[in-house]
């Protein structure tokens, strides 16, 4: 039986994996600021403004889903430290009215979120270690996991760690559009000495979310990937796994660009519950390129 789901934040880099991937089992309703980048027998491209409440409102109460992955958010940490009444709506205020309406509805929440809620000193978190957001994005994205565990009923938190990829739709918050293009000019890419991660790619991203869409799984699941890698060592593995020179990629220091905020330093994921719980495997960081480089995407 076909199963009606909303995706909000449909034409980012994480919701268009979601839109794209849903296979027939889905009747996908998504929710965006944005023109439909796409058009497909069984995806239904809703134009709202996610701080209108009532406009939100009213597509829920008419659709009446079965399943919800909010992916919305305001995702760029310095556009957050800089916008904090903006980034409180859109990351805190939206979760609490998707879970609200879930809660009447009984529709199941997927809520996504971030590494970026740990404070870095320890690294390989799991779901129940203490969180401590280093920066105003991380505080948004923390109280939105709690606005979704006061409000909803049948849940879950994908947390996700950096996220590599592709867009589906040509745009969205990714590093590696930009890293291949200067690659390809031979140009240098300065990416962060320091900082550690557990990087997924969005095509794995978007399926277990859609898997946990469709089960019972309850709590929150860290959706990371196999390898704890500094961000420096992933950029040059990456660059040499698709035949560019891994010289290309040097270390710098973050700390001394102007304006960049603080990023927690090691927020490696600890992934054993998504690999013991769900379908979807999780990825080396080469194998995880090569599913990302030969996924087709949606334009
Ligand atoms: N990318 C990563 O590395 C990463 C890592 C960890 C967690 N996450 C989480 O993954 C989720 C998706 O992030 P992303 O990387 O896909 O970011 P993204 O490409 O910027 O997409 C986020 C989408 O949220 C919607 N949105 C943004 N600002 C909005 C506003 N003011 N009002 C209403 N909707 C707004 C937009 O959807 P429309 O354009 O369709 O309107 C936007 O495309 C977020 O919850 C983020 O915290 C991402």
């Amino acid at each position: 039986m076909t199963r009606r789901l909303i995706v909000t934040g449909a034409s980012g880099f994480v919701g268009g994996s979601i839109v794209c991937q849903a296979g027939d089992a889905w009747e996908v309703h998504a929710f965006s600021g944005r023109e439909p980048p796409i058009r497909r027998d069984g995806l239904v491209w809703h134009r709202l403004d996610l701080l209108e409440p009532g406009q939100v409102t009213r597509a829920f109460h008419e659709l009446r889903p079965n399943a919800v992955i909010h992916s919305a958010a305001i995702a760029d940490i310095e556009y957050c430290q800089t916008h904090q009444d903006e980034a409180w709506r859109v990351n805190v205020e939206t979760a609490r009215l998707v879970a609200e309406l879930c809660r009447e509805g009984g529709v199941r929440l997927v809520h996504v979120s971030t590494d970026t809620i740990f404070d870095g000193e320890k690294g390989g978190y799991r779901e129940d270690d203490a969180p401590g957001p280093v920066n105003y994005y991380g505080q948004t994205k923390l109280a939105a996991e709690a606005a979704v565990v006061a409000t909803a009923v049948n849940w879950a938190i994908g947390r996700l760690a950096i996220v590599m990829g592709l867009p589906f739709f040509g745009r969205g918050n990714t590093f590696l559009p930009k890293m291949l293009v200067a690659l390809k000019e031979g140009r240098q890419v300065g990416v962060p000495q320091a900082e550690i991660r557990t990087p997924v790619d969005v095509v794995t991203a978007g399926r277990a979310l859609l898997e946990l869409a469709g089960n019972e799984f309850q709590g929150r699941i860290h959706l990371a990937g196999n390898e704890v890698v500094r961000r420096v060592d992933m950029a040059r593995r990456i660059a040499a796994h698709v035949g560019f020179s891994p010289d290309l990629i040097v270390p710098n220091d973050p700390s001394v660009i102007p304006g960049r905020v603080a990023r927690p330093r090691d927020v490696s994921l600890d992934n054993t519950v998504a690999r013991t719980t769900l379908k979807t495997p999780m990825r080396e960081l080469e194998d995880a390129v090569d599913l990302v480089m030969r996924t087709k995407m949606g334009n």
